[in-house]
């Protein structure tokens, strides 16, 4: 298969992993007969200092023009605290949401058995725990009308019929291709915006019967993912209640490091990690790849190539049992890998296999 892929490395972190994540996708190319070609673009603080602006029109025409988007992460520590700047990386990732009309943001929680050890949650509590968390993702607080004064300021979490149906559907689809349980996490006992998002999913499930739904308020199922995790199979939110619930969940699995996702919509798809471009350990060489890698994964299977997506799954697996592994998920005593180090032994584990 021929694939253009633009390459978006952002800041921080963000190239380092990138290379790791194309090493795979090269590696996988290479062995299967593919043809990936890649094109790189400037997006977030690195984009801000190079052209003033964090999604420059250039990166978009790059973006439109790929079959897919292969994403880092942005963000840099002297927009933080600034309240003061005009512009910050951050816009860059959501004028990309938007431009690209990506409102499905895909989020898996896996666990990994080998890691267990490193959540903070008990062993038997986590161990086995998998669900997808579908984040609606253009759409709410991010971008409804907003008023930002000095004495007042709001931001309103707008939805329409046609935006909650889509997102709920995208939340079917892959109930069905798991175990068939959705959970609809809300907060319709107070929110309007809530109970248009129930209304709509008590019309839609009627046309997805093999499937269960429930519905969650969202302080609940904050909850309820640490006390029990495994209760979740599919769960579909709006855009701010999903990102913090990610974020949950990316910590039971013991590691940011480690989540991919994937975000479609009406144009180019986008693969990336879920965690951001941690500016301190930029250049250092700590940084683990595995989510990047994985996000190779989920990018390889969206196109149907199921067999190299399993094939980088199983590497990481290997990679994790052989504890070829960055520090924070080292175990005690283990050598400590380089993000390189760690990339280069999956490409050659590919290569072998
Ligand atoms: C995420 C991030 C972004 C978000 C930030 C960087 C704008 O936290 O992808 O979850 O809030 O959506
Ligand atoms: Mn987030």
């Amino acid at each position: 298969m021929k694939l253009n892929i633009a390459i978006l490395a952002g800041d921080g972190i963000g190239p380092e992993i990138s290379r790791e994540g194309v090493r795979t996708l090269d590696a996988i190319a290479a062995k299967f007969g593919h043809e990936f070609n890649y094109t790189s673009a400037l997006c977030g603080a690195a984009a801000i200092d190079a052209v003033g602006d964090p999604f420059p029109e250039e990166t978009l025409r790059v973006c439109q023009e790929a079959d897919a988007v292969f994403f880092s992460a942005v963000g840099h520590p002297k927009f933080d605290n600034n309240p003061n700047s005009k512009v910050r990386p951050e816009q860059g990732l959501l004028a990309m949401r938007k431009k690209l009309g990506l409102f499905a943001n895909i989020r898996p929680v896996q666990t990994f058995d080998c890691l267990v050890h490193k959540s903070p949650l008990k062993d038997e509590l986590v161990r086995g725990a998998d669900f997808v968390c579908i984040r609606e993702l253009t759409g709410g607080m991010y971008f409804g009308e907003k008023l930002e004064g000095t004495e007042k300021a709001y931001d309103t979490c707008a939805y329409t019929r046609p935006e909650v149906e889509r997102i709920l559907r995208v939340g079917y689809q892959y109930a069905r291709q798991r175990r068939h349980h959705l959970t609809v996490v809300d907060k319709a006992n107070v929110l309007a915006s809530s109970r248009l998002w129930r209304a709509v999913a008590q019309d839609v499930m009627k046309e997805y019967p093999d499937v269960e739904t429930d519905f969650m308020y969202v302080d609940n199922a904050a909850m309820r993912m640490i006390q029990d995790p495994k209760f979740f199979d599919v769960m579909v939110t709006e855009n701010t209640f999903g990102d913090i619930l990610t974020d949950e969940g990316s910590c039971i699995t013991g590691s940011m490091g480690l989540l991919p996702s994937a975000s479609t919509g009406e144009s180019t798809p986008v693969f990336e990690p879920i965690h951001g471009s941690w500016p301190q350990a930029t250049g250092l060489n700590i940084a683990n790849p595995l989510a990047q890698i994985l996000s190779a994964a989920m990018l390889l299977e969206h196109f149907g190539l199921a067999e190299e997506g399993a094939l980088i799954r199983r590497a990481v697996d290997a990679s994790l049992d052989a504890n070829v592994r960055t520090p924070e998920i080292q175990v005690e005593g283990g050598e400590k890998y380089g993000t390189i180090e760690v990339g280069t032994w999956i490409a050659e584990w590919i290569a072998k296999a």
